[in-house]
């Protein structure tokens, strides 16, 4: 549940920034509010998420590129040759979606390959990412109208999925039978019917077919991997309700490492 506890409701517009107080599952956390009730992520608990995905990733064995480890004092140092990791935003991506409450609603996700449908010079046309998915954190409801995506529940617990088909014209979300492709078994269940998966498992989604899942409440952090066609977050995501994208952030203590919109141009010679 969230409170705003300033004169300004979330969601309305304000001037300037604004101390305000959420409350979630920890108790009352103090918060900073944009204009039109953006929240900001602290530094701090961007830091916190990733070393607690570091030690999932450990936990299952699964293991990832160097460059993850970069601090950004060796970022700085970099010159051309990891422009394919600038360029197409590859590495770490922590988000609450604007709303001051990730541990319900929020994305801890590290991008590990991926083509760009801007760039030429890049002719990648696949993708793969691994993400760290909380037991009650929703990833919310939403539909891709190029990317087609695989799914897969790498480790961990159970992720419960609902999936409705989109209209092609209003985009909004039908009552008709939904395909679903579970590895390799193909079959249909009512809209937005819970869809249980566990370890191993995994569903395709096609473009047009909205898609959520969070991970059972009383299941364990879940390790969450997807491949898929090349793509671009920022312009290829229609979330049903409208949300951010990348976090503000208050920065109350200094980067363990850099996200992948935040690395500094390469240095050159
Ligand atoms: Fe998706």
């Amino acid at each position: 549940m969230l409170v705003v506890e300033n004169d300004t409701p979330k969601g309305e517009p304000l001037e300037n920034e604004k101390n305000a107080t959420i409350e979630n599952n920890n108790g009352r956390v103090n918060v900073t509010v944009y204009d039109k009730g953006v929240f900001a992520m602290k530094r701090s608990e961007v830091n916190a998420v990733i070393k607690q995905f570091e030690a999932l990733l450990d936990q299952y064995k699964f293991r990832i590129p160097p460059y993850l480890s970069f601090t950004p004092e060796e970022w700085a140092e970099k010159g051309h040759e990891w422009d394919e990791i600038r360029d197409n935003a590859l590495g770490w991506d922590i988000t609450d979606y604007g709303e001051g409450d990730f541990e319900h609603k929020g994305l801890a996700l590290i991008t590990l390959r991926n083509g760009n449908v801007k760039d030429p010079k890049y002719t990648k046309v696949y993708a793969e990412k691994i993400m760290m998915s909380m037991p009650g954190q929703v990833s919310p409801m939403h539909f891709h109208w190029n990317k087609m995506e695989d799914i897969i529940v790498r480790g961990g617990g159970t992720a419960v999925f609902h999936l409705y088909n989109a209209d092609p014209e209003t985009e909004e979300k039908l009552d008709t039978p939904v395909l679903v492709c579970r590895d390799g078994r193909r079959y249909y269940v009512p809209a937005g019917e819970p869809i249980e998966l566990n370890e191993g498992e995994s569903l395709t989604f096609y473009p047009y077919t909205y898609h959520e899942y969070y991970i059972k409440e009383d299941s364990v952090p879940t390790l969450v991997g997807e491949v898929s066609m090349c793509n671009d977050d920022n312009t290829d995501n229609r979330f049903y309700a409208p949300l951010g994208r990348f976090p503000k952030i208050e920065e109350d203590e200094p980067a363990y490492r850099l996200l992948c919109n935040e690395y500094p141009a390469a240095k050159e010679d």
